[in-house]
C-alpha cells in the first residue's frame, strides 16, 4: 500500500519495538469540525477517511492487529441524526472500500453487539468478515456498537447458557467468550482528542496495555503521530507485576 505522503518520506521504524496489537480510541471528530465552523458529522466524515491513512501506516510499521473504537454502546445516547450518520458512514465505507481492503490483505473483524443495527448493515458486516477471513497482512478489528461492560455481561450469559461448571471458568476461556475471541490482548492503547480515559474500551483486554494519549484530534492523527506513539511505547518498561531483572 502506498501512503499519501507529499514529501515521499517514510518514517523510520528501525530501532522501535512494534506492538503486535494496537487499540485506538478515535476521539475528537466533533471538536475538529467545530474548530472549522462545521457540523459534527463533517468531522466524522474526515475521521472515517483517516482510518485508511492510519491503517496503511500501521501496515508499514508492522503492526498485526489494529482495533479501532468506532461506535460505543453509549454513543446511542447522541442526537438521532448523528447516530444515523455514524451508521451510514460504516455502511458506505464497507460499500466503497471492502474490495480494496481485501486486495491489500486486510482481515476485517467486528467486536461489538449486532443488537440495534439495521439488517442491511448486519449483512454488509457479515459479508466483509466472510470475504476477508483468510487475509493476513493485518487484522482490522472494528469495535462498533462496542461496550466493554456489555461484552463481559454477554460472555457471562453465554457461559451460563452453555451450562459450564464454575471450575471451567478460567481467565483464558473467558477471554475466548469475549467479542475479541482469539485476538491477543492489546499491547498499546492510543487515545486521540486529549482525554485520559478508556470510555469502556477493551476494559478486560487492556489490563496490561500501555496507554498513550495525544491532544491531536483523530482526523489529524497521521503516520508521524503514530510513530510518536511507537517511540513512547518503545521507552516503556512493561513489568506485568514482576520485579525487573537487572
Ligand atoms: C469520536 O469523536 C467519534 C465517536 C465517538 C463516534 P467525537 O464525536 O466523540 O468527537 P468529540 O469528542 O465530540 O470532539
Ligand atoms: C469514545 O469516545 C468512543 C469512541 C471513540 C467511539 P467518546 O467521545 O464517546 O467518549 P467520552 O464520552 O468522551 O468518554
Ligand atoms: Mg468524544
Amino acid at each position: 500500500m502506498s501512503i499519501d505522503n507529499p514529501n515521499g518520506v517514510q518514517p523510520d521504524y528501525s530501532g522501535l519495538r512494534i506492538p503486535y496489537h494496537v487499540g485506538i480510541v478515535m476521539d475528537g471528530n466533533g471538536r475538529w469540525a467545530q474548530q472549522r465552523g462545521q457540523p459534527r458529522v463533517f468531522g466524522h466524515r474526515a475521521g472515517t477517511d483517516n482510518i485508511r491513512r492510519v491503517l496503511e501506516a500501521s501496515i508499514n510499521a508492522g503492526i498485526k492487529v489494529l482495533t479501532i473504537y468506532a461506535f460505543s454502546t453509549e454513543n446511542w445516547n447522541r442526537p438521532p441524526a448523528e447516530v444515523r450518520a455514524l451508521m451510514q458512514l460504516l455502511s458506505r465505507t464497507i460499500r466503497d472500500q471492502l474490495q480494496e481492503l481485501h486486495k491489500n490483505g486486510v482481515r476485517i473483524r467486528h467486536s461489538g453487539s449486532l443488537i440495534g443495527i439495521s439488517d442491511t448493515l448486519k449483512r454488509q458486516i457479515a459479508e466483509a468478515l466472510e470475504l476477508t477471513r483468510n487475509n493476513d497482512t493485518i487484522t482490522l478489528n472494528v469495535a462498533f456498537n462496542y461496550g466493554g461492560r456489555a461484552e463481559i455481561i454477554d460472555a457471562v450469559q453465554r457461559i451460563i447458557a452453555d451450562g459450564l461448571p464454575p471450575e471451567a471458568v478460567t481467565e483464558d476461556m473467558f477471554s475466548h467468550y469475549l467479542y475479541t475471541q482469539e485476538l491477543p490482548d492489546p499491547d498499546l492503547i492510543i487515545r486521540t482528542g486529549g482525554e485520559y480515559r478508556l470510555s469502556n474500551f477493551l476494559i478486560w483486554q487492556a489490563a496490561y496495555a500501555e496507554y498513550y494519549a495525544t491532544p491531536t484530534y483523530w482526523p489529524d492523527f497521521d503516520e508521524t503521530e503514530l510513530r510518536y506513539a511507537l517511540v513512547a511505547y518503545t521507552e516503556r518498561d512493561r513489568r506485568f507485576g514482576k520485579v525487573k531483572v537487572p
